[in-house]
């Protein structure tokens, strides 16, 4: 008996604790009712009359040791049982600040829904390409003004491998994977080197879009770009489409809608035109589809792409691309 009661004190010495709680599970160990050294006063009545002087001291001394081992401990993390009986369960709980999602995280989930519900698959692909994804396949000459240094970032020790300037990179990878009929649509980041202005990143986002098949027309294309200005901007929203040009769709087109801020009347986001251009789009060239291995006598293919901040300025009516990278959360807050 006597061993056990020094190996406790030993133990007691070296006990420490970082929380209250272990505190505790050490009082209820030691002290509690059926802890040891209760169980030891217990033991103690029969132990013989010529040893009790002895044990009887070295116990008192354990019990006295626990007890102040416990009390310092608790002066420094304080009292689990106190804690407990402090807490007011009727205060209301502390509410935790949820984040707000950026808008442009928002109109682009937006706009990938519209187009999966038309059915639609979501395709990403790589945003270091090499020349031949973002421009050789897509028909861009050798001597494109697009390829050249101020649109484009080179990586320097390898010019054949460049950020990419649109995610028409993705079409094509999906082009080559995949036999018709393709639909898909490719959101993600792109880069220019453009001076940085209200109007103006070297770095926004598109999403593009891509449908071959037999028998796919120009009017396929109108339809399909009429459902989603009115389902993103309302029923009422009417489409305009001008001649333009793309090396790597013929004919090419730029959508135009009329200006959701002044409903067509003229102000100054749509330059008093009544009508904002919103996206490129057009008849996939016969030769991007011979690049990528797709017969071009059976098939054919609409493609569009748009800038994600173009739209988001216009539905949230934000005057200043560079809202979007800064970060300001007096900004980001007012976007659920
Ligand atoms: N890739 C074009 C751009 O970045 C957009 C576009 C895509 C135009 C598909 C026509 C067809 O501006």
């Amino acid at each position: 008996m006597l061993s056990k009661i020094e190996k406790l004190i030993a133990d007691t010495e070296h006990f420490t604790a970082k929380t209250a709680e272990e505190v505790e599970q050490f009082r209820i160990k030691l002290l509690g009712k059926k802890g040891d050294i209760t169980v030891l006063f217990d033991d103690f009545k029969s132990v013989a009359t010529e040893e009790k002087r002895i044990i009887g001291q070295r116990l008192n001394e354990l019990k006295q040791k626990a007890q102040e081992k416990i009390k310092a401990l608790k002066d420094v993390l304080g009292d689990q049982n106190q804690q407990l009986h402090q807490l007011d369960l009727s205060l209301p709980g502390e509410s935790t600040s949820l984040g707000a999602r950026h808008p442009l995280s928002i109109v682009r989930r937006e706009i990938l829904e519209i187009f999966t519900r038309l059915g639609f698959t979501v395709y990403e692909g790589p945003e270091v390409e090499d020349d031949w994804h973002v421009f050789s396949a897509l028909n861009f000459p050798a001597d494109h003004p697009a390829r050249d240094m101020q649109d484009t970032f080179f990586i320097e020790k390898n010019p054949d491998i460049v950020l990419r300037t649109h995610t028409s990179s993705v079409q094509v990878r999906v082009m080559n994977k995949q036999k018709p009929p393709i639909r898909g649509v490719m959101p993600g980041r792109v880069f220019r080197n453009e001076a940085i202005s209200a109007r103006a990143h070297c770095i926004f986002h598109q999403v593009e879009g891509l449908y071959v098949d037999e028998n796919v027309s120009f009017a396929d294309l109108k339809q399909t770009l009429l459902y989603f200005a009115k389902e993103m901007f309302g029923a009422d929203v009417e489409i305009r489409l001008r001649p333009s040009f793309f090396p790597f769709t013929e004919p090419s087109a730029e959508m135009d809608i009329s200006c959701t801020i002044c409903g067509g009347k003229g102000c100054n986001i749509c330059k008093h035109s009544g009508w904002v251009e919103i996206l490129g789009c057009g008849m996939v060239d016969p030769n991007v589809l011979e690049n990528c291995k797709i017969d071009s006598n059976k098939y054919t293919g609409f493609a569009f792409g748009m800038g994600i901040e173009r739209i988001t300025m216009l539905k949230y009516r934000i005057n200043d691309l560079r809202l979007f990278f800064e970060n300001d959360v007096r900004f980001l807050n007012q976007f659920a």
